[in-house]
């Protein structure tokens, strides 16, 4: 590989895409590839101080515009500093979430306009886009009833409401159904962590590059 691979891992709340993430880690370190597991905001020292400024505190803390702004800061950091650095030595990036969620969150649930956020991705993320996007998908009550049992989530973004989350969720397959190519939709509710694994595998492992 001179590149290496980058797949990232989208959806709403609660669809389990933090333990796929480590699992397909799992499975691609015993397959003898170099694997970096990260996340969005975050996966830098100055984009986790950035993920507690835009996670924490009241629902109506940031606008989502400066939400969008907030992400993108914290995503150049994280691209100059982590993610680039790993694909030029070609290891395989697995990171939960990336910019598919701030058109999601910020564009078809917060109202930012597309303009505005094409505008940002292309001058920020320029050419470190994924190769691959699992969008994971499960209708919204069951996703927030899984995120609520699972106590650890970030309040602020979970108690939008169902409407919110249901343009979440619209974004997300309507950034599927535009880039074909790039994005693959999982099935989230298909079964147990086993059968939804299956399903990721089955996804990636086709795709990776071969070697040599
Ligand atoms: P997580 O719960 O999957 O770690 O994600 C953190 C929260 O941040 C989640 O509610 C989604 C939100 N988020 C955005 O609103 N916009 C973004 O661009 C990203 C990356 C995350």
């Amino acid at each position: 590989m001179t590149r290496g691979f980058f797949i990232s891992f989208e959806g709403g709340e609660g669809a389990g895409k933090s333990t796929q993430i480590r699992r397909l880690g799992e499975r691609l370190t015993a397959r003898g590839l170099q694997v970096v597991l990260t996340r969005e905001p975050g996966g830098s020292e100055g984009a986790e101080a950035i993920r507690d400024l835009a996670l924490n505190g009241s629902v109506d803390r940031w606008s989502p515009l400066t939400e969008s702004l907030l992400m993108y800061a914290a995503r150049r950091d994280h691209i100059e500093r982590r993610i680039q650095p790993a694909l030029d030595q070609s290891q395989v990036v697995l990171c939960d979430r990336f910019a598919d969620s701030t058109r999601a969150y910020q564009g078809a649930g917060g109202g930012v306009s597309t303009d505005f956020i094409d505008a940002l991705e292309a001058n920020i993320v320029q050419d470190c886009v994924p190769d691959l996007t699992l969008i994971f998908d499960m209708p919204v009550e069951e996703g927030l009833r899984r995120a609520a049992s699972r106590g650890d989530y970030e309040a602020r973004f979970e108690s939008k409401g169902l409407e919110f989350h249901q343009r979440l969720r619209d974004g997300f397959l309507k950034i599927a159904a535009d880039q074909p190519d790039r994005c693959l939709v999982i099935n989230a509710a298909a079964g147990d962590v086993e059968t939804v694994s299956a399903l990721v595998w089955a996804a990636v492992e086709p795709r990776l590059p071969r070697h040599g």
